[in-house]
């Protein structure tokens, strides 16, 4: 089954056609970060606005590089061949969003294919079922960290989720991002510049310098802000080795991340454990869950860094697996979306 799946909750606007939820034929993907860099964050109507622009560029560059991938003579073939529509309905910016959804709505209405309504977080927990080396065995435990979220949940199967806990305030890629800027790294999606400056660190420190808030609570859930503002206390106070607060701020967030996700995998006893989302990418959470996966003996998914952030590769394998028949006119954006559904 092949399904061409459409992307824009914020500021990507991506399409991708993928065959029976595993493999990638064709995958787009546009961006208005630069735009938003100029800002120090998306501004909604600037964001809303590039996807209009993009939208029909990013269509008609996937349509036609999976016509020459499967050696398709015209479009009538490539219309053929798809056998159904997906697309992101949240959450996201609104305006965003609605230009992906009116897109394939239209795109259903005029191909005649069902189209299939995503959620984009579990969108994100589906980039371990693409190309992966091994098939998922369930159950599994999912973590997701993005830009605007930290979840953990228990995924007993297709479609069937647990949520186990998740921020109470700050997500993981906000934190980092936000302690880049403060760093004066970068001033928007600064994740992957810090973990890059925490690389050039060769200092060791004997003690943890900074918190890790609710490792040892009770239950799955996170919180990031008391962290951020240790680590501008830190910088406030003169602090000028940009690359060893950065390790040691990494360091935090990751040790957090892996001794929760940690639990849940031996306390659920899970054959699986899945990332996704674009902190999913950083290479030190990557090596310390490998570390930590390989002690309990659970097999560790590593999506590719090119598909924790958003993509619509992830959107069309979530399709295939949870392809649930929803009338067209019952398909709405719905910016505010949980992962366990609305909110
Ligand atoms: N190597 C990395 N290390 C740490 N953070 C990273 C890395 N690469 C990307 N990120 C972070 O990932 C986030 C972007 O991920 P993603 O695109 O999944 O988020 P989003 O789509 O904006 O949010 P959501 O999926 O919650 O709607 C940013 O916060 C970015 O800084
Ligand atoms: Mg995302």
């Amino acid at each position: 089954m092949k399904i061409l799946a459409i992307e824009t909750s914020c500021d990507e606007t991506a399409c991708a056609v993928v065959e029976d939820g595993v493999k990638e034929l064709a995958s787009v993907v546009a961006s208005s970060k630069e735009l938003h860099e100029a800002t120090g964050g998306v501004v909604p109507e600037v964001a809303s606005r590039k996807q209009m622009e993009f939208m029909m560029p990013v269509l008609e560059k996937t349509v036609e590089d999976y016509r020459q991938k499967m050696g398709f003579e015209g479009r009538e073939q490539v219309v053929e061949s798809i056998d159904a529509l997906a697309v992101t309905v949240g959450p996201g910016l609104i305006g965003s969003l609605v230009v992906g959804v009116t897109t394939a709505k239209a795109l259903a209405l005029a191909w005649e294919k069902p189209l299939i309504p995503v959620n984009h977080l579990i969108g994100h927990i589906y980039a371990n079922f693409v190309d992966s080396q091994k098939k998922v065995e369930f159950p599994a435990v999912c973590l997701l960290v993005s830009g605007g979220h930290t979840d953990l949940v228990l995924m007993r199967g297709h479609g069937e989720f647990e949520y186990l806990g998740g921020t109470l305030d700050d997500a993981a890629g906000e934190c980092f991002d936000k302690v880049a800027r403060m760093m004066g790294i970068s001033k928007y999606l600064g994740g992957q510049l810090l973990s890059e400056k925490a690389a050039g660190c060769e200092k060791a420190f004997p003690d943890k310098l900074f918190p890790r808030p609710m490792i040892f609570s009770d239950d799955y859930d996170f919180s990031f802000s008391g962290l951020k503002t240790a680590v501008k206390r830190y910088i406030d106070g003169g602090e000028r080795d940009i690359p060893c607060t950065a390790r040691e701020f990494e360091e935090a967030v990751v040790d957090v991340l892996a001794v929760k996700t940690m639990k849940a995998v031996k306390n659920f006893r899970v054959k699986s454990l899945l990332i996704g989302g674009g902190v999913s990418a950083n290479r030190r959470l990557r090596e310390r869950l490998r570390e930590e996966a390989e002690k309990v003996g659970v097999f560790l998914h590593l999506p590719p860094p090119r598909l924790c952030t958003d993509n619509a590769v992830y959107i069309a394998s979530s399709a295939y697996f949870n392809n649930k028949k929803v009338k067209l006119q019952d398909i709405k954006a719905d910016p505010s979306l949980g992962i366990m559904g609305r909110l």
